[in-house]
């Protein structure tokens, strides 16, 4: 099949954000004081690619933009790729300088089970997978919510363990937490009542928008 061009932009976004991501490190320094950039970063892009992907399917179901379907995946697995990358930075430091210690922290557990989900996730997400998966497709990529709060509340403790939280800086807790409150607010979406609601006022608003049939 072919990528569409929002599918090309959607991936082009995510390359350019990686480049961003490795050009500043070198400015700043791979490893500040504060912590590893790559890291850092590459976990926050990690949330927000997964919430991208996430709002694909209200986009559709609730204005109808069928279109937003085919970008679920690709936004999806930039979420893994960043995931991966946060995970592979944060290994190369743990053999390098700090100690396997840092696996027994629950807040790493954790991100292991989130980026566990994504692996998951990220390797069915084909047309093959999906065929030979039958209706268990369904319920492994409904796991993605699961892993949207894990690895949320696992940022927020791995966060309020550095060295940035306890000087006061409480930037990155207030985004992530702004972070799920979207989540809890896409996850409200599929549920059946809230989503017939919506549709019902679309219906309304239609209505209003039509022109008055002229009286006979
Ligand atoms: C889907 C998977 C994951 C996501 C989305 C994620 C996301 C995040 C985020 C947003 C932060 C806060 C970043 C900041 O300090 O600015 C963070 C911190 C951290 N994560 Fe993850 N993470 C994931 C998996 C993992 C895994 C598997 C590990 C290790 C085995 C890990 C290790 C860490 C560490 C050590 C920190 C603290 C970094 C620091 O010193 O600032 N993460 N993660």
């Amino acid at each position: 099949m072919r990528a569409s061009w929002r599918q090309i932009l959607v991936s082009g976004f995510g390359g350019l954000v990686l480049v961003v991501v490795v050009l500043q490190s070198r400015d700043i320094g791979l490893a500040n004081m504060y912590g590893d950039y790559i890291v850092e970063h590459s976990g926050l892009w990690a949330i927000r690619f997964l919430l991208i992907s996430l709002l694909m399917t209200p986009l559709n179901t609730l204005l109808g933009w069928r279109w937003a379907i085919g970008l679920r995946k690709t936004a999806g697995l930039w979420a893994f790729g960043f995931a991966l990358l946060h995970f592979v930075r944060y290994l190369s430091g743990v053999i390098k300088v700090i100690d396997l210690q840092l696996f027994r922290q629950d807040y790493v557990v954790l991100g292991l089970v989130a980026l566990g989900i994504l692996t998951a996730m990220a390797l069915t997400s084909h047309r093959f997978a999906m065929k030979r998966m039958g209706k268990r497709w369904k319920q492994l990529h409904r796991l993605v919510y699961a892993a949207g709060i894990v690895m949320m509340v696992h940022a927020l403790v791995a966060y309020a363990n550095t060295k940035r939280a306890f000087m006061g800086d409480q930037r990155v807790t207030v985004e992530v937490l702004i972070y799920l409150a979207a989540l809890v607010v896409l996850l409200m979406v599929r549920v059946r009542f809230i989503r017939e609601a919506v549709g019902q006022i679309r219906g309304q608003l239609k209505m209003g928008d039509a022109p008055a049939t002229p009286h006979s």
